[in-house]
């Protein structure tokens, strides 16, 4: 018998909702709504909070309708609601779990707080993708697996060994991978988010022609450090003239820099571990370069979900869900702005 889940994501500027199918072991995606306030966001350089969570109470209900519709699914077809709680902004993880906590009792479904990290790596467990995106079939992850999660608050590299199982390697020390492209953009005047900016300009450039910081490159641990990357290139434009070629050049070597450090630590995770598979997470995940790279670096399988399911949605939630239990008492259902992947 198949199992539908509605999954509800709303923690930064995106709100999103999916409906998503699970038969015979087979994870399919039967609507993927995102509607992102990025534009919007874009006016002012980076993320107003409070304009965020505006934007998610004015879109949540109409995202939601449009999920089921395209499913072509009544709530009485849903098994489970799954939501976002965390971590986010307080704001807009309010409206997702909120409105989630009323359509479970309202409906009476049942509900499930899925962690965002986790979420984005269960993006890798969806197998059959609507039209959009191709209809492809790809591989499962199987465990052991190490996870490489790279969005705009998190950089963080675990140990996976079974559902709800998992081993927190390390992480950035300071910014993430996705907030040093979104910050080292501003610096240049690149619109937000950064890191599709940078990466379309960086193709036309070349990566060694400016010698950027990789901090924490030697050491044997698996942190990350990229805030010594902004200063870098706000000295480095202090003193260099920056026109329309050295702009490319300059973005292909942030570019390498990022990738640089993110390939070194996660094969070494991956090695130290003797792990065969990589599994990569998150808006970063997107960058075509450093899923080529990674792939050409390491000796092992590298999966990463096509880009429209690195950056936020609803289906990972929807995903992670068909992997948790429902936990019962709806009143316990909190948003946590905080929630890591630390335990
Ligand atoms: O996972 P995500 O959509 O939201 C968070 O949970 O943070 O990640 C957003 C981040 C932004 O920092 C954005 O600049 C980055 O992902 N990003 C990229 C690319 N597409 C999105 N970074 C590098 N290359 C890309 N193609
Ligand atoms: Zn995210």
């Amino acid at each position: 018998m198949a199992k539908i889940i509605l999954g509800i994501e709303s923690s930064c500027d995106e709100t999103a909702a999916a409906v998503l199918q699970q038969e015979n072991d087979r994870i399919q995606i039967l609507s993927n709504i995102v509607a992102s306030s990025a534009l919007l966001q874009s006016k002012y350089g980076g993320i107003i909070p409070e304009q965020a969570a505006r934007e998610q109470l004015k879109s949540i209900i109409p995202v939601i309708k449009e999920a089921l519709e395209q499913a072509d699914k009544k709530p009485t077809d849903l098994d489970e609601i799954a939501v976002t709680y965390g971590p986010g902004l307080i704001g807009s993880l309010l409206v997702g779990v909120e409105t989630a906590k009323v359509l479970s009792q309202v409906w009476q479904k049942p509900l499930i707080p899925v962690n965002h990290l986790i979420g984005h790596f269960y993006a890798n467990w969806i197998q059959d993708r609507i039209s959009d995106i191709g209809n492809q079939k790809s591989n499962v992850p199987s465990f052991p697996c190490i996870g490489l999660l790279v969005s705009g608050g998190h950089s963080d590299l675990v140990l996976f060994k079974d559902h709800g199982q998992f081993k927190y390697l390390g992480g950035t020390r300071d910014d993430a991978a996705g907030e040093c492209f979104d910050k080292t953009a501003r610096i240049l005047g690149l619109p937000y988010p950064g890191g599709p900016e940078i990466s379309k300009l960086a193709q036309k450039g070349d990566p060694q022609k400016f010698n950027l910081p990789r901090p924490m490159w030697g050491s044997e641990d698996y942190d990350f450090s990229f805030s010594g990357l902004k200063t870098a290139v706000s000295n480095l434009i202090a003193k260099t003239k920056i026109d329309d070629k050295n702009l490319d050049d300059l973005c292909a070597s942030i570019q390498q820099a990022i990738i640089d450090s993110l390939i070194k630590k996660t094969i070494l995770a991956a090695e130290n571990n003797n792990i065969e598979q990589i599994i990569v997470a998150g808006g970063v995940a997107a960058n075509q370069e450093l899923v080529r790279q990674l792939r050409e670096q390491f000796k092992g399988q590298v999966l990463v979900p096509p880009p429209i399911l690195c950056t936020d949605n609803a289906a990972m939630i929807a995903s992670a869900a068909f992997f948790i239990k429902p936990s019962g008492a709806l009143l316990n259902i909190q948003a946590n702005p905080n929630l890591s992947l630390v335990y």
